[in-house]
């Protein structure tokens, strides 16, 4: 079975924020990536945002030109699903939507015969025993090759990688997931696959309750953010933080844990929802909780 070592090329299927990343940093790693997207437009912002970002790393001293030229020649990228062939290891970061997620990992395990290609996902909060049964109807067996490789916003920055096991995952899928974060630079931890894994069961219900401190007039935003900041060392308050992630992706985490834990303490916030309900979804639509336009 290859290892970790002798992966050499990645296909990354979702250039948006969080498959860009993983296509630079397995580029960095010395990993050709072959990022595909079914939109050309996420592909060409990714090969825009991969230059940016080295020319940045080589005027700032933290790479050499010669490095940066040669991991973006390590990438390429293209809207031809039967590029991705030749990978020997995969790594899903697609919309966070179920049904789209079985779509492709049925498309996968029919593509990718060859039993020691690891199928990834980045999911950050569908189930990884549910996407690999949908890979084992694609092929018989491809439910064991499925794990959650999941990354953290900025990729390139953050160091975290959370490794699920699905159900099916063998041991040696994972061993060899957590050996290539390492290789990529990342510091891997494992979880077993329940609603939200580690990081979200722990980080969502503090943003949500966070939020019914707020509605319930307990502070204001600022003074909430500014006593978790100073009084609990957190880099970022709970509300820039949610504002950074998307309020709607907060309410989806919430939705998926109240579901899958199947407990009503997991529920959105009203406030949260009717944020959301207004289209304040956070920096990404210029407001949130905070007004990013001013
Ligand atoms: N944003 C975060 O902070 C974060 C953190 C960890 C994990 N994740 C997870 O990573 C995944 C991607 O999130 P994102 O924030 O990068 O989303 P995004 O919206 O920035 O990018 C998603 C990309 O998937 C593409 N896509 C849609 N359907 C596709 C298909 N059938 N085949 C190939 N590409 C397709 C879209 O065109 C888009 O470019 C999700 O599963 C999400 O839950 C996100």
């Amino acid at each position: 079975m290859p290892t970790a070592d002798t992966v050499n090329t990645i296909a990354v299927l979702g250039a948006g924020q969080m498959g860009g990343g993983i296509a630079q940093i397995a580029a960095t790693s010395g990993i050709d990536a072959i990022c595909y997207d079914v939109q050309q437009a996420s592909l060409d912002k990714a090969k825009a945002l991969h230059e940016k970002l080295m020319a940045r790393a080589v005027e700032k001293g933290r790479m050499e030109r010669g490095d940066a030229d040669s991991a973006l020649q390590r990438i390429v990228y293209t809207t031809n699903w039967d590029d991705m062939g030749e990978a020997d290891w995969v790594v899903e970061a697609a919309t966070e939507r179920a049904d789209l997620k079985h779509e492709i990992f049925v498309k996968l395990a029919q593509t990718f015969e060859n039993p020691s290609v690891v199928l990834a996902t980045n999911t950050s909060s569908i189930s990884i025993t549910q996407i690999g049964a949908s890979a084992e109807s694609g092929r018989s067996g491809a439910g064991e090759r499925v794990i959650g490789m999941h990354f953290f916003n900025p990729v390139p920055v953050m160091k975290l990688v959370e490794v699920i096991k699905g159900l099916t995952t063998t041991e040696d899928v994972t061993q060899r997931t957590i050996d290539l974060a390492v290789r990529m630079g990342k510091d891997p931890h494992a979880a077993n696959d329940r609603a939200g894994f580690v990081s979200n069961r722990v980080l969502m219900p503090m943003i949500n309750e966070a939020f019914y401190a707020w509605m319930e007039g307990v502070s204001e935003p600022e003074d909430i953010d500014a006593i978790m900041t100073k009084g609990m060392a957190h880099p970022m308050g709970p509300f820039r933080l949610a504002d950074f992630i998307g309020l709607d992706t907060c309410v989806h985490i919430m939705d998926v844990l109240a579901e899958g834990l199947n407990n009503d303490r997991y529920r959105a916030c009203p406030l949260l929802k009717n944020l959301v309900t207004a289209g304040r979804l956070g920096n990404k639509t210029g407001r949130g909780v905070f007004d990013y336009a001013k």
